[in-house]
């Protein structure tokens, strides 16, 4: 069923009958398979109401949308590979389990990327961080690379490149342009995303079809300034100043 915002589902444990659950709006499904969209539980719904809320204030946008990051991040890192990994208990009893061998590091796209940083960190410790700015160029009104800080042996890490909001994908899209121009295969990057809009991960599918994107959400689309809707306005505002 769809209502004016999209599509509303019942929200809570599947084991609970329909008319116990509360309806809310949850995620547009794509058809993408470089997409994962989170699953739409009670807890994400929750968190997502509160900042998106217009009369959610700093504080509470900066604890909320904390929460769902480090959500991001978890499903993120389960995208990277692992090896078997067998280990003895204190109990001198072997348990048969996995460990991850890579390198990683983030790269956070300014300003709103950078409030995905500590997340990061909370779930991988001393993690390496790069930037890179990128803002619309007053005379061509393209995207515009700005500054990059990356490490310099890039080419051999997973990437999990960070930014809030997918709207139309342009600054994404030359960020990711960026990394593959510093060797980084495309399959070794993940794309970690609050909200996006349909226009901006059909870019990035069609563009990255091997890059995989973890959303928390797919909204309606944008409007005529290429804000999401219903979107949250702007992130960084909200994140940082507001
Ligand atoms: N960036 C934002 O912060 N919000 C949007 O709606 C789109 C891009």
């Amino acid at each position: 069923a769809a209502n004016a915002n999209g599509r509303s589902q019942c929200v809570g444990p599947e084991y609970r009958p329909e008319g116990q659950k509360p309806t809310a709006t949850v995620s547009t499904e794509v058809h993408f398979d470089n997409v994962t969209i989170l699953p739409q539980t009670p807890q994400l719904i929750a968190l997502l109401t509160m900042i998106r809320d217009r009369d959610t204030g700093r504080a509470d946008f900066i604890f909320y949308s904390n929460r769902i990051i480090r959500l991001l991040v978890e499903e993120g890192l389960n995208h990277l590979p692992v090896r078997s990994h067998a280990i003895s208990t204190p109990l001198g009893t072997s348990y048969d389990g996995v460990r991850f061998e890579g390198k990683i590091c983030g790269v956070s796209i300014m300003r709103a990327g950078e409030s995905m940083e500590q997340g990061l960190r909370d779930c991988c410790r001393s993690v390496r961080i790069g930037k890179i700015l990128i803002q619309r160029d007053e005379e061509t009104s393209k995207p515009k690379l700005f500054y990059d800080k990356l490490p310099e042996d890039i080419a051999e890490r997973w990437v999990l490149l960070l930014d809030p909001m997918l709207a139309t994908g342009g600054s994404a899209l030359m960020a990711v342009d960026v990394l593959k121009s510093r060797g980084v295969p495309e399959d070794h990057i993940l794309f970690l995303n609050l909200i996006a809009s349909p226009e901006g991960l059909e870019n990035f599918s069609q563009k990255f079809p091997k890059l995989r994107v973890v959303t928390a959400f797919i909204d309606q689309g944008l409007n005529d300034k290429k804000y999401i809707v219903p979107g949250l306005g702007d992130f960084g505002d909200r994140f940082y100043t507001m």
